[in-house]
């Protein structure tokens, strides 16, 4: 089976639309490909968190992948900063990184404005991290989102770079796997365009049966529809887009049928909304909570992960060193 390789940053808690884009496509490559998913806690230093943080954040993005379905059986669940072989492969792979091609990175140039009193070099050269936790499996495939493209443009020149140098045609270029082409795009409630954290209008997998049905009443509607069958506004077709990912085919015709005629009432549409999603989560809430409070399994599933990801790490580094000269 091909390799996969994916990071995930270690950021807050997983909502719907982190469900329906990045978490299924996840789940389901589990079946077709040798994964590794990684907790990315290297990369989150380029923040500076506290030391309390990245525990935390650590344990929880943990908990919520495999409450969502991620399956150490099926693939190897891992944490970033388990597997040093990767940092070796990042001094290797620095050696050959450009100052100038490392600052013209979008991502770079982004985070550089948003923390000018914090551009440190774990930022610039978070694309060579990037690349090393892709080539130390030799992965040919990482599914990624769309913002990540000049990050895998970097991993593939570092590959290329690599066997260019040394003469040997060891990396492979590992192709990018766009999941938010097959993504539900999740719409937000507040009249944005999609759910996302930075737009705070999430809601999130971990969240009680009662804080999802605050956040649903309170979602923007308008003064409902004047015309028999007239087009829906935004704020509008974000509901029914909602209704028809949780809710029954009846539902959402059920609703149709009252936008049609006019006689729509949003108060129940909410209410509908709010018990399908309740309802839609409260099985994974349970999980991720289970896992939670459960420390021992967890690290037990990820130092099974570690292990595995080492193994093939090791293979890699090996021949590595031995083709770069440490021999
Ligand atoms: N940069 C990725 C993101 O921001 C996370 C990541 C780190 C990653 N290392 C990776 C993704 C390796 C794929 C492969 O989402």
């Amino acid at each position: 089976m091909e390799k996969v390789v994916s990071g995930i940053r270690p950021t807050g808690n997983l909502h719907l639309g982190n469900y329906f884009g990045a978490v299924t496509n996840f789940v389901r490559m589990q079946n077709d490909y040798n994964c590794y998913f990684f907790i990315a806690d290297w990369h989150s230093l380029t923040t500076h968190p506290k030391p309390e943080d990245i525990v935390q954040s650590v344990d929880t993005i943990l908990a919520e992948y495999l409450a969502c379905g991620l399956d150490p059986e099926k693939s190897t669940i891992y944490v970033q900063s388990d597997v040093k072989e990767v940092l070796e492969l990042y001094l290797f792979l620095n050696m050959n990184a450009y100052l100038g091609e490392l600052e013209r990175v979008t991502t770079f140039k982004e985070k550089a404005r948003k923390q000018p009193d914090n551009v440190n070099a774990g930022l610039l050269t978070y694309p060579t991290l990037m690349a090393s936790d892709i080539l130390i499996h030799r992965a040919l495939k990482v599914p990624v989102g769309k913002d990540q493209e000049q990050n895998m443009e970097m991993a593939r020149k570092c590959a290329r770079r690599f066997n260019n140098i040394y003469g040997v045609d060891f990396f492979p270029e590992p192709q990018s796997f766009y999941f938010s082409e097959k993504a539900v795009k999740i719409p937000g409630l507040d009249g944005s365009g999609k759910m996302g954290k930075s737009e705070g209008n999430c809601i999130y997998l971990k969240d009680d049966a009662k804080t999802i049905q605050k956040k649903v009443m309170k979602a923007v509607t308008d003064s409902g529809p004047t015309q028999p069958n007239s087009p829906k506004p935004e704020v509008i077709e974000n509901l029914f887009t909602f209704l028809n990912i949780v809710s029954e085919p009846d539902t959402v015709k059920f609703f149709e049928e009252k936008w049609n005629d006019c006689s729509i009432r949003y108060g129940d549409l909410k209410k509908q909304l709010a018990q399908d999603i309740i309802k839609f989560t409260d099985p994974i809430r349970e999980r991720i909570a289970q896992y939670s409070a459960d420390k021992d399994l967890l690290h037990k599933i990820a130092a099974q992960g570690a292990d595995k990801a080492r193994q093939s790490a090791q293979e890699t580094i090996k021949e590595v060193r031995h083709i770069i000269g440490f021999r």
